[in-house]
């Protein structure tokens, strides 16, 4: 729990209609001057949109020693090529310029895609270091109900994650109500183990007693993985027995060291 030392509260309210376009959340930091760095950054920068919009998931790196820079990027396991390589393309230029610009470790989150780099090699590392929380401001009725449920759910998501030939995502739902579907969904970079990936999932939904308690849907986003959950169809293939409802407003949180 020394995580919430670090603590910094953002409250503030998304407008989530635009979820899908725009970042949901960025970090930067290590100011730097250096043309060299800057160079190996947008190098890495095109690598890594050229082949992560491939197969969804890429590092690179370029340069060596005090300039050297590594970079990851990944989309969500369930989004359409399309999606992807829009998201990424997004990522790759806002991230060095209005997001991160002149920082040599720089992470930028979007609904569909992750990208980072770092003058450090952190690939194949969990980082739970930085942690982005959006909890939807209602709560849910039969709170004590609700987030029984939201475990299991949780646990079969984690669950499908982890397992072999499942590109690290999990999805899972279960039936709350005759009338309110809890979906969630677990997600780790594909450079993790499977031990390495249960424990940065774990450590996210450790989150929730002091965030998502109650709430009707809520998702903890790290650098290496996330946990999600909404009591409307998120994720792909789209739920077709439910229409997606107006999804809500959000707080975030976000805790850094
Ligand atoms: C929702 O539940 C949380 C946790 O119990 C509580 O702190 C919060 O005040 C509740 N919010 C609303 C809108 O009822």
């Amino acid at each position: 729990m020394a995580l919430f030392q670090r603590l910094l509260l953002l409250s503030l309210l998304l407008p989530l209609s635009a979820a899908a376009a725009d970042s949901i959340a960025q970090y930067c930091s290590k100011s730097f001057k250096s043309k060299q760095t800057q160079a190996n950054i947008d190098h890495v920068l095109a690598d890594l949109v050229a082949s992560a919009s491939v197969g969804g998931f890429a590092t690179a790196s370029s340069g060596k020693g005090a300039s050297g820079i590594y970079g990851l990027a990944q989309c969500r396991g369930d989004v359409s090529a399309e999606d992807c390589s829009t998201c990424l393309a997004d990522a790759a230029k806002k991230l060095p310029t209005t997001a991160c610009p002149s920082q040599a470790d720089g992470r930028i989150w979007y609904d569909y895609c992750f990208m980072r780099y770092d003058n450090e090699n952190f690939v194949g590392q969990s980082d739970t270091s930085v942690a982005t929380i959006l909890y939807n401001v209602e709560n849910a009725t039969d709170p004590q109900n609700f987030d029984k449920k939201v475990g299991v759910v949780m646990r079969r998501a984690r669950a499908d994650a982890v397992a072999p030939g499942n590109n690290a995502l999990g999805r899972a739902k279960l039936q709350f109500t005759p009338y309110i579907t809890i979906y969630a969904l677990a997600q780790c970079t594909r450079d993790l183990q499977q031990l390495t990936c249960a424990q940065c999932l774990s450590s996210a939904v450790e989150m929730f007693p002091d965030y998502c308690q109650h709430r009707k849907g809520c998702r903890v986003l790290y650098s290496s993985c996330m946990v999600r959950y909404e009591i409307y169809p998120f994720y792909f293939p789209l739920d077709s027995t439910k229409t997606t409802a107006a999804v809500g407003t959000y707080y975030k949180a976000t805790l850094h060291p």
